[in-house]
């Protein structure tokens, strides 16, 4: 065997393995031993009395959790690395959040299921758990509040560049649908003061946003809505915001939305779509592994600009510009026909 070869196997080998690093970082995430080490290093038995944890399996995950660099094991026990302050509760843009909803029975479960995927073109989940994603979400609010958790967290990771690379001065009236907990608007409506705001989402979603949108001090300015973006989405924006909406759905679905936000629109409406392109270009990989993630859990799909467009004029829009935001994500803006 050349050297060749031996990296070859040994790269493989960690690919085949990727499960075992979810589940060791899912572990003490939600064991939250980062915090614990915030202050220095401890020992396991300190860890283990501290976490109600078995001393020894806990010692065990953490040992091989300082292979990969997660943590660095010394006679004094175990400590912080780069990689594992990522997993402070309160770091501004702490991974924790992820974490937890990778390792959450939602997420990983239906992963089991990708090669049924594959072979007959069904959604994992719904084989899994016998609904779709969010219907799942609205009756198990543990693993709701996790993923939008993550998605908050996702969300403020792109925010500051949205806001720096993308103009929101010229309207007036901003609506975002299936805004979650409302961290996108409430920055805009933030930084733009003359700007007014819905944030529309689920009922049980929209809950998590009444903190949130007192925290950015826009009560006065940001009405929240809770709906299904199926029957129908609010009236009176002069901007339908849609981030991270579109790719949960499939052709179908998501040109129902797009339908509901063209009949709420005015004339001079317009449509700013936020997600990841897959480009023409072999070379560039934007989206193709996120778009596993949307054929394993809901069905939805990454796309490529022609099939926006395509997307789009289904539901009465023309596609009128793309603007790269540089993070993996582009603002796709569409005007009525
Ligand atoms: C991937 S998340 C995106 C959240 C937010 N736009 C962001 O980027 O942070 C999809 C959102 O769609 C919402 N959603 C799913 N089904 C919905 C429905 N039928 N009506 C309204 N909102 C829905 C979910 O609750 C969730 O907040």
């Amino acid at each position: 065997m050349d050297n060749r070869q031996r990296s070859s196997i040994s790269r493989m080998l960690s690919l085949i393995d990727g499960y075992l690093s979810t589940s060791l970082i899912y572990v003490v995430a939600e064991l939250k031993i980062a915090d614990l080490l915030r202050d220095g290093p401890k020992d396991t038995a300190y860890l283990a009395q501290k976490t109600g944890a078995h001393e020894q399996c806990l010692y065990r995950v953490l040992r091989a959790l300082s292979c990969i660099q997660v943590f660095r094991e010394s006679k004094r026990g175990f400590e912080l690395t780069g990689l594992s302050e990522c997993l402070l509760s309160d770091s501004p843009y702490s991974l924790l959040p992820s974490a937890l909803y990778a390792g959450d029975e939602a997420s990983w479960r239906p992963w089991g299921e990708l090669l049924h995927a594959v072979k007959t073109g069904e959604t994992p989940f719904e084989k899994v758990f016998g609904m779709d994603l969010f219907t799942y979400y609205g009756s198990h609010p543990h693993s709701s509040e996790i993923f939008d958790n993550y998605m908050d967290v996702v969300t403020k990771h792109i925010v500051r560049i949205i806001l720096a690379k993308y103009d929101f001065s010229p309207y007036k009236v901003i609506v975002d649908v299936g805004g979650g907990f409302g961290s996108l608007l409430f920055s805009i409506l933030a930084k733009y003061k003359d700007i007014r705001g819905i944030l529309h989402d689920l009922p049980h979603v929209v809950q998590g946003a009444y903190p949130l949108r007192k925290e950015y001090q826009v009560e006065d300015r940001c009405e929240i809505v809770g709906g299904q973006f199926f029957d129908s989405v609010p009236e009176g924006g002069d901007l339908y915001l849609l981030k991270s909406i579109l790719h949960d759905w499939s052709d179908e679905k998501a040109i129902a939305i797009l339908k509901n936000c063209f009949k709420a629109m005015e004339s001079k409406s317009k449509l700013l779509v936020l997600e990841r392109i897959i480009q023409d270009d072999v070379n560039r990989h934007e989206g193709k592994a996120l778009d596993i993630f949307m054929m394993v859990h809901t069905g939805g799909k990454e796309r490529t600009r022609e099939e926006y467009s395509e997307l789009f004029q289904s539901a009465g829009f023309r596609l009128s510009n793309v603007v790269p935001l540089g993070v993996d994500c582009n603002a796709i803006e569409g005007i009525r026909e």
